[in-house]
């Protein structure tokens, strides 16, 4: 079975099952301004999972393009993708469990032809928010699944959602086939975690709303949400170990291997994996507008385009190859996604540019390299080229450690990896705090003027925290030398008292003298400690923790001001609605 015959079956399947197919959403949110990317079928779908009317009815289904950026450094072995399609089904308030798994199970058995017996099933234990769900279960027993093959797992297994800080979620059940091996032990299963057992779908009852208090509210109208990853299904129904031996990837590697003209660069060869799944989702990112930059979207955008152009080098290749690449993708998915057509000069143009801007960096560093082993005397007897150094190259012109061994070796030297990986361990922590600062809008100079205004950032989120309670999360940053913007959630414009109240719990704490203080520790660390601020973003162990005092605790990566002292008094311009569930406040310190 191909991709595309498995996306019509399921589509066709839910239609003839009274559901109406709808379009994939772009991968940037449109309504989402705490999420960078689409993660999930029902991302787009959640003011409707709440309520709201959809005007294509209550029965739906599609082809999401999703991308989640949680295991960039993980691409490259068989299982993790940064870009993927998910097929779903929802009902919005129709049907629910009995008809969902009935569905669920029709399609599983009479479509894709998996016996009965080789599926098995987990639903969720229950615990204080929701009780178990022995009602999904009855239902696969009925249809057929023995009860040995129906496990029951806690929250972290079979409970999905909100796919932000608060909406719609409940618990799911999952369903799993075995891959043409033998069982692990007696117990092996979906929770043995030896591999063999895949998951292949999961239907989610979106029976509850998660409030920004923490409470799970039941819906007035449960709603059924599933997903089904294309990849991971099509690698499964051609027997293969993974999406990349599938046709969804053959043309990619076919023109890897013509432009790197190296008959390794096959899809098991790790470096021709980073390439083809890099360069198909920037070809999908820039499909629906977004250009390389520093910041957000664009941030990550481009450390996929230079990840794949490093990786590409030590496949040979070296003439500029990310838009032949690119125009593979834009072939083989415009039947699906239209807009990579549509958008495909705009797409060419983009990865022309950022390649060459890289490869320039690419060639100073390679002068740079002559440079370093021409300053060794002649007839040195230590020909190792200092971690630190390898690093520098690395850092400022993108060399990969490999790529500086294999030209040192050219040159009879060897390079410290051990003092490169200490280096680049200490970058880690250090980028952390950079990317950090790009997330949250830019702290575009470090002036004096800035760094007290992101002290005064961290004082006011605080004090929204006392005053309109716990579910105030940052949702956005930036600040220029003259002013603070600070977005954060909260459902409803705040009132003048609220303001004054705010104003005042600030300029309190700033006339207390405050020392502001930062440690670093590791993440679990800082939130055992009651740290605020954004875990989201993966960009190693290591963080910095800002103290205000006693009064506020925060992950970031500075700079601030070092005493509150030095903040001035600090006024609220204006409070207004940024998006739907986030409010903005400008604020200035005046001295
Ligand atoms: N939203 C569910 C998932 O992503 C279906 O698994």
């Amino acid at each position: 079975m191909t991709a595309a015959e498995l996306r019509r079956l399921f589509i066709d399947f839910f239609k003839s099952h009274g559901h109406v197919e709808i379009k994939s959403a772009p991968l940037v949110p449109e309504n989402d301004p705490t999420c960078l990317f689409t993660t999930a079928g029902m991302h787009p779908l959640v003011p409707f999972l709440l309520g709201e009317k959809h005007p294509a009815g209550k029965r739906l289904t599609n082809v999401q393009k999703c991308l989640r950026t949680g295991d960039i450094d993980e691409v490259g072995d068989p299982f993790h993708m940064t870009f993927f399609e998910m097929l779903g089904n929802w009902s919005l308030g129709d049907y629910f469990k009995k008809e969902a798994i009935a569905m669920s199970f029709e399609f599983l058995t009479e479509k894709l032809g998996f016996d009965s017996k080789n599926i098995k099933i987990t639903c969720f234990a229950g615990d204080e928010n929701a009780p178990r769900d022995t009602e999904a279960a009855n239902i696969w027993m009925s249809l057929g699944i023995p009860e040995k093959n129906i496990y029951y797992l806690g929250k972290e297994d079979n409970w999905w959602g909100p796919a932000g800080q608060t909406g719609p979620c409940g618990p799911d059940t999952e369903m799993f086939v075995p891959l043409d091996r033998p069982d692990c032990g007696p117990d092996c299963g979906p929770a043995c975690g030896c591999g063999k057992w895949v998951e292949i779908w999961n239907d989610v009852f979106m029976q509850y709303n998660k409030n920004a208090e923490g409470q799970y509210i039941p819906l007035e109208h449960p709603n059924v949400d599933t997903g089904m990853g294309v990849e991971r299904v099509t690698a499964f129904m051609q027997g293969v170990k993974s999406a990349y031996e599938t046709e969804l990837f053959r043309g990619i590697f076919a023109k890897i291997q013509e432009v790197s003209n190296n008959p390794d660069a096959t899809f098991n060869n790790r470096s021709a994996r980073i390439v083809a799944e890099h360069l198909r989702a920037s070809t999908f990112i820039i499909g629906d507008g977004v250009k390389p930059s520093n910041v957000d979207q664009g941030y990550v955008l481009r450390r996929l385009i230079r990840r794949a152009i490093r990786e590409a080098r030590k496949l040979g290749m070296t003439e500029p190859f990310a838009s032949k690449i690119a125009q593979v993708v834009i072939d083989e998915y415009s039947p699906i996604y239209p807009e990579l057509k549509n958008n495909a000069e705009f797409i060419i143009a983009e990865l022309n540019r950022e390649e060459e801007q890289f490869g320039k960096a690419l060639e100073n560093g390679i002068k740079e390299f002559t440079k370093l082993i021409e300053k060794f005397p002649p007839n040195i007897e230590n020909k190792v080229i200092s971690g630190r150094k390898a690093f520098n190259l690395y850092e400022t012109f993108g060399f990969p450690l490999e790529l500086t061994q294999e030209m040192a070796a050219e040159k009879g030297f060897t390079v410290d990896e051990k003092g490169f990986k200490e280096a680049y361990a200490k970058h880690q922590e250090q980028s952390r705090a950079g990317a950090e600062q790009k997330f949250k809008g830019g702290l575009a100079d470090h002036s004096d003027a800035t760094a007290a205004l992101h002290t005064a950032t961290h004082m006011l989120h605080q004090a929204l925290r006392i005053v309109l309670g716990e579910h105030v999360e940052q949702a956005g940053s930036n600040i220029t030398a003259e002013r603070l913007r600070f977005d954060f959630t909260h459902p409803e414009k705040m009132t003048p008292e609220q303001l004054k109240q705010v104003e005042d719990i600030v300029n309190e704490n700033i006339k207390k003298n405050l020392d502001v203080v930062c440690e670093e520790m590791s993440l679990d660390e800082a939130k055992k400690r009651g740290a605020i601020g954004l875990f989201e973003s993966k960009y190693g162990e290591a963080v910095k923790l800002y103290s205000i005092g006693d009064y506020s605790m925060e992950i970031c990566g500075g700079p601030h001001a070092t005493n509150t002292s030095q903040l001035g008094t600090f006024k609220i311009q204006k409070e207004e609605s940024s998006s739907r569930g986030v409010r903005r406040i400008k604020a200035v310190l005046n001295h």
